[in-house]
């Protein structure tokens, strides 16, 4: 089958935010009065940043009212976007911009699929939003991943049908999310984590049009 378009998740697909996330989820926990490890940090892949608070307060054994959470996320995120102003087109993992630049020359349209609420300024960072024709983030799609939500809104603003769409994804969740849209998905990273996925790859390098067949 021919794709008509792709839609990539963003963190952890074409930029690795996910150390920055942790920096600051582990400011947090040290605040807190504990540490945070890498390991807990994998399980706040591709979960909206609530959820990733509720995750993080579950790892210390702690309760706050929501008031509090509010006032907590809020915390994580001004930290987090000291980072993300920092950013530079370096941190575009390697063979995105070349298979981006391909699927622009065979006319594949192209959306953001990400549950990020700081999606654009990440984009406009790295100097990539030229090459979408979508973005949909965290503040336009509000059920997190494995809802199918966000995918399917990408699919609705490129005027085309979901069963048309492949999405590229390094989340479980976003693998579920995109098979409940009815679209085709690849899983970037590794198969032990991603295996509902349609066809597993490491990675963009020596990507070309043969990885969206079907
Ligand atoms: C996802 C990340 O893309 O976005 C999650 O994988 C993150 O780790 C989520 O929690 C929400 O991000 P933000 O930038 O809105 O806090
Ligand atoms: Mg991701």
């Amino acid at each position: 089958m021919i794709i008509k378009a792709c839609i990539f998740d963003l963190d952890g697909v074409i930029v690795d935010t996910a150390k920055y996330h942790y920096l600051a989820w582990n400011r947090l926990a040290n605040e807190l009065g504990f540490e945070f490890s890498i390991e807990h940090n994998e399980r706040l892949k591709g979960v909206s940043r609530m959820t990733s608070l509720d995750i993080l307060l579950e790892v210390g054994g702690l309760t706050y009212s929501n008031a509090e959470k509010v006032v907590m996320a809020a915390r994580k995120n001004e930290w987090y976007l000291e980072y993300i102003y920092k950013m530079t087109p370096d941190e575009i993992l390697p063979g995105v911009i070349s298979f981006l630049t391909m699927l622009r020359e065979k006319g594949i349209k192209i959306s953001l699929g990400s549950a990020s609420k700081n999606a654009m300024l990440i984009l406009e960072r790295v100097q990539l939003q030229s090459f979408f024709d979508a973005v949909i983030d965290g503040n336009k799609a509000l059920k997190a991943k494995p809802d199918p939500q966000v995918f399917l809104l990408a699919a609705q603003e490129l005027n085309e049908n979901p069963t048309n769409c492949v999405v590229f994804e390094d989340a479980a969740a976003g693998i579920e999310a995109a098979l409940a849209a009815g679209m085709k998905c690849i899983g970037i990273g590794s198969p032990e984590i991603l295996g509902r996925a349609d066809k597993v790859v490491p990675g963009f390098e020596n990507a070309n049009i043969e990885l969206i067949k079907f």
